[in-house]
Order: structure tokens, then sequence, then C-alpha cells
């Protein structure tokens, strides 16, 4: 998968070069480059901001240094105007799919990291201030896919950290990167239910056991237990998801649960 993030301050993606992320970075899963949005400006103070139309506090993003921007990482000749429904060129060919971390995009999800998983190449705006533009967005729209995405419900300083954030949850979903793909299966998030907790050695530690059922080595009391645990921390953490469990996915010993 290509990947290419801009931003102005790409000093904020060195930690991209450890653990799991950068092994696949480093073994070609993952083509990742980072650019300077000021690289894109021509005066002397490679000014990237100015002020909001209609009044108001802060700074918004201006569109010349974008506009440029996505045209070098994503040429207008092979993204050309005129998008099918599905985002696919007329010719067929995939295009690239913009996303732009902001406050107000639609949430991110486990749902939305294996759907980017999926692509071939991912382009992060990362806005600062009160964000960018909208005609970025808008112009982009009609030569590629473009997604706002919110981390969450909470405000961050700009897009850098949520970017962070979204390619080590799509990284860790690309072909190879995780050793034992198993566990992508039983993790949360991934069947509509948060994962039961996990324990390892010792057996006991500072007065607190492990559960007797998972020392008991029977597997099919195992997987009932972690059932249970995980319906039951779903059902008080996240009552939201909880309630959107597809009835057909539980069973008899879920509803007694
Ligand atoms: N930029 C600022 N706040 C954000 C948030 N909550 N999610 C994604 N990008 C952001």
């Amino acid at each position: 998968m290509r990947v290419d993030v801009v931003s102005i301050f790409p000093e904020y993606f060195t930690p991209l070069d450890l653990s799991l992320v950068g092994r696949a970075r480093a073994n070609g899963v993952l083509r990742l480059a980072v650019h300077d949005l000021r690289s894109w400006t021509h005066d002397v103070h490679r000014t990237v901001d100015d002020t909001p139309y209609g009044g108001g506090p802060g700074m918004v993003m201006r569109p010349e240094p974008w506009g440029d921007a996505l045209d070098a990482l994503a040429p207008a000749e092979l993204t050309p105007a005129g998008l099918s429904p599905d985002g696919l060129a007329p010719g067929g060919s995939t295009l690239p799919r913009l996303l732009v971390p902001s406050p107000a995009g639609e949430p991110f999800t486990q749902a939305m990291a294996h759907e980017l998983a999926s692509e071939s190449h991912l382009l992060f705006a990362c806005g600062r201030y009160e964000g960018i533009d909208q005609r970025v967005l808008d112009h982009a729209a009609t030569r590629m896919r473009v997604t706002e995405v919110s981390l969450g419900d909470y405000v961050l300083f700009g897009g850098e950290v949520a970017v962070l954030v979204i390619l080590e949850a799509v990284t860790r979903l690309l072909p190879g990167v995780l050793g034992n793909a198993g566990s992508l299966d039983e993790e949360s998030h991934t069947h509509g239910l948060l994962e039961a907790p996990m324990y390892t050695k010792p057996a006991a530690w500072r007065g607190h056991e492990v559960p007797e059922v998972l020392r008991s080595g029977d597997h099919g009391r195992i997987a009932r237990w972690r059932r249970d645990e995980a319906l039951a921390r779903t059902a008080t953490r996240r009552p939201d998801m909880f309630a959107a469990l597809d009835p057909a996915s539980l069973d008899k010993r879920d509803r007694a649960a």
C-alpha cells in the first residue's frame, strides 16, 4: 500500500520508523512518504494560513499550497475529473483515497480500518488551526474519494496524531504484518464485542489469582467463559455496542448470561 501524508509538522511522524509499522515500511508492505506542506508555498514566509472569511477566532489553511500538494501527489492525468459512483476512474483504475482528519468527520472505526486496508493509495491531509479551506476538499472530491474522519468526540490541535492512530490501525491489518493472523479474529471490535480480560504467568500475583477456568485446559469452558466476559464487559462499558448486536449472532446461552 502506498501512503502519502502532508503536514506542516513532518517530524510528528518519526514514530512510524519504529516497531511493527517500521518493519512494514522496511519490508515494503507499507510505502509511506511524509511531505512538508510548506514545500508547496511560494512566498518568503512560507505562509499556509489566513484569517477566516465571515470572521471568528483562529486561522484557516489557505487552499493554494494544498491544491499544489494534491496535484503533485495524485496527478490530475491519473485522477481525471468525473468519478463513477463507486469512486473508480473512467478507465476503471483505482483512485487514491483522501483522508482529512477533523473533529467534524465521520467516526473512525475498526470497520473503516478494514476498508482502508484494502486501498492501494491513501493520502492524508493534516489540517491545523481551524482547518483547511473547504474548497480544497470540494475540488479534490471531483477526482478522488474524500473522507473527513474523526477519532472521537474531542478536539485535537491538528490531524497529525489522528493520522498516527489511523495508520497504526490500518497497517496491522495489511497482509503479512501480524505474525499470527488469528489474533485479528479474536480482538475487540472484530465481532462487535469487547475482548475478555487476558492473563499470563504467574498463576497468583500479589494475592490476585488467574481465574480457575483458564487453567483448567477445558477449551469448551474457556471459550464459554471468554464469551460471557466479553458480553458482560460490552454491556456495562459500551451499551451502544451491546444494543447494536445482531440478535442472530447470540446463542441461547448468551441470552441466559
Ligand atoms: N483534528 C482535531 N480534532 C480531531 C479529532 N477528534 N479527530 C480527528 N482529527 C482531529
